[in-house]
């Protein structure tokens, strides 16, 4: 039994989560859910980034409190989770008094290792970005993610001694000690040390919501510096009790963020004498009808909608079934709906309603007896391992049409009065088949597969309403 610690970003709490957060915390929470199935003790973190301009910006915008308006921000993450059926383990949120220590701690530690040093230092913020930008990052003057002018920032910063860990970082993401997937990221990786990579202001003078910087109180942390330091704050650390868990095992993010967890966290790492992430997976962005979501477009799915809509489990299906987790994808309601009346409601609903009501009209409701072993597939356990998850659930729905065309070809129905033997016979390889699926199901789809156990595991049938009705 092997340990498997896996996070997400945490979110940050000036808009309510999206479906792009969904998406990564879906896909963390069906490689968490894997792991436990598997055996391995697990632990899947994720949370809330709550400090900086940005979130003070839009707490004033509402007239609230900043820390009041976190609260319920937060609140609103949870929900949404919960309501997606995400088990994370620890919900870790950058307001909080642990985190806060554990920054501080971590800090401070940088300077005894001489990492910092203050400078005099001006540049162009994106409040959006929360970070610096460069005047070649601009599209005609503009951030090209924000479409705002950024503010012009003239201040003494403490800095991280960035320069010193360069090397190092290149040739652990090289040789794979940080193995970042896809390959594709990795090379986009590599190719951010070809150009160059200045040191970065850890603390800002004129933001007022955020922590202090431990030895001077007229400085606040950068968000950014803060919130990576949940990926050990969330564990543990500073206490000891953080190494039962750390290197992670995989960090799942956004290609959006791929320099700060790639190059800054693992260098802040080092400078701290600690461990880099073993893996950085980097996922691709939704469109909307070829669109950026954004809220000014109008375009924005909230899971929630999804979730009304669909159902939780259904949610968690569409979402990784429109393109492979990985690249960028486009979805729109029209082939949300689509693939969950043709896989959902017609594929998988179907096999299950009629193997049920065979069953309770041949065998008197009685289960039959199973009569093969239970298939524990290769394929689809490296599919998973890869996050291929759009190809493992392929797979798996490969059972579910075959099962589907078995019942077709041999038509159960006809066998009843001529041929007993048979129609049990091929009654127990759909139960069969049906509890492989759930098996496979788990990670992906947890309710759905806990019924369709409950159905065919006992020895008598149970009757259920549909489990995907059609939209
Ligand atoms: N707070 C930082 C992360 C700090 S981690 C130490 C942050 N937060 S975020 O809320 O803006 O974004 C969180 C994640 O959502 C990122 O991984 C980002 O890539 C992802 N997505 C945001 N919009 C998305 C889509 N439209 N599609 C898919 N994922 C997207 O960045």
């Amino acid at each position: 039994m092997s340990k498997f610690y896996i996070t997400t970003p945490i979110y940050y709490v000036n808009d309510l989560p999206h479906l792009g957060h969904a998406y990564t915390t879906v896909a963390t929470d069906v490689l968490s859910r894997y792991h436990r199935q598997k055996g391995d003790k697990t632990f899947f973190l994720t949370g809330t980034d709550e400090h900086g301009e940005k979130i003070a910006e839009i707490a004033r915008k509402e007239n609230k409190d900043p820390l009041n308006f976190c609260n319920l921000m937060a609140t609103l993450f949870k929900k949404t989770w919960k309501e997606l059926d995400i088990s994370y383990d620890y919900f870790i949120r950058t307001t909080s008094q642990e985190h806060q220590k554990a920054v501080s701690e971590f800090l401070l530690k940088l300077k005894e290792n001489k990492a910092i040093y203050k400078k005099k230092y001006n540049g162009l913020y994106c409040t959006g970005c929360e970070k610096f930008l460069t005047q070649k990052e601009l599209a005609g003057g503009l951030c090209p993610d924000h479409k705002k002018k950024p503010g012009l920032v003239e201040e003494e910063n403490y800095f991280f001694d960035l320069q010193k860990y360069l090397k190092k970082i290149e040739k652990l993401i090289d040789s794979d000690k940080i193995k970042i997937i896809p390959e594709s990221k990795k090379e986009e990786a590599l190719g951010l040390f070809k150009q160059k990579l200045e040191d970065f202001s850890i603390s800002r003078q004129k933001v007022e919501w955020g922590i202090n910087i431990p030895w001077d109180n007229s400085q606040k942390i950068y968000v950014w510096v803060d919130a990576l330091i949940n990926y050990i704050s969330g564990i543990g650390y500073p206490e000891k009790k953080f190494k039962k868990w750390w290197p992670a095992d995989l960090h799942i993010i956004g290609k959006d963020i791929l320099k700060f967890h790639a190059i800054f966290w693992p260098a802040m790492l080092l400078a701290a004498d600690l461990r880099p992430p073993k893996e950085i997976f980097v996922h691709g962005w939704f469109t909307m009808n070829g669109q950026k979501m954004s809220k000014t477009l109008g375009n924005v799915i909230r899971p929630d909608e999804l979730i009304k809509k669909f159902g939780a489990d259904a949610t968690r299906y569409l979402l990784l079934t429109q393109f492979p987790f990985g690249q960028d994808g486009d979805i729109s309601w029209d082939k949300l709906a689509k693939r969950y009346n043709a896989d959902l409601a017609n594929g998988l609903g179907n096999l299950v309603q009629r193997t049920i009501g065979m069953i309770n009209k041949n065998l008197d409701g009685q289960n039959p007896a199973l009569a093969i072993k239970l298939k524990k597939d290769r394929k689809i356990k490296k599919l998973i391992e890869e996050l291929k998850f759009d190809e493992a659930l392929k797979e798996i729905w490969k059972i579910i049409a075959f099962s589907n065309l078995y019942i077709a070809n041999n038509k159960p129905w006809e066998l009843a009065a001529k041929n007993q033997e048979k129609l049990k016979e091929i009654l127990a390889n759909l139960r069969d088949n049906l509890l492989s699926i759930a098996w496979f199901l788990t990670p992906f789809m947890p309710e759905t597969a806990k019924k369709i156990n409950k159905i065919f595991a006992g020895s008598k049938i149970k009757i259920i309403q549909p489990l995907f009705p059609r939209v």
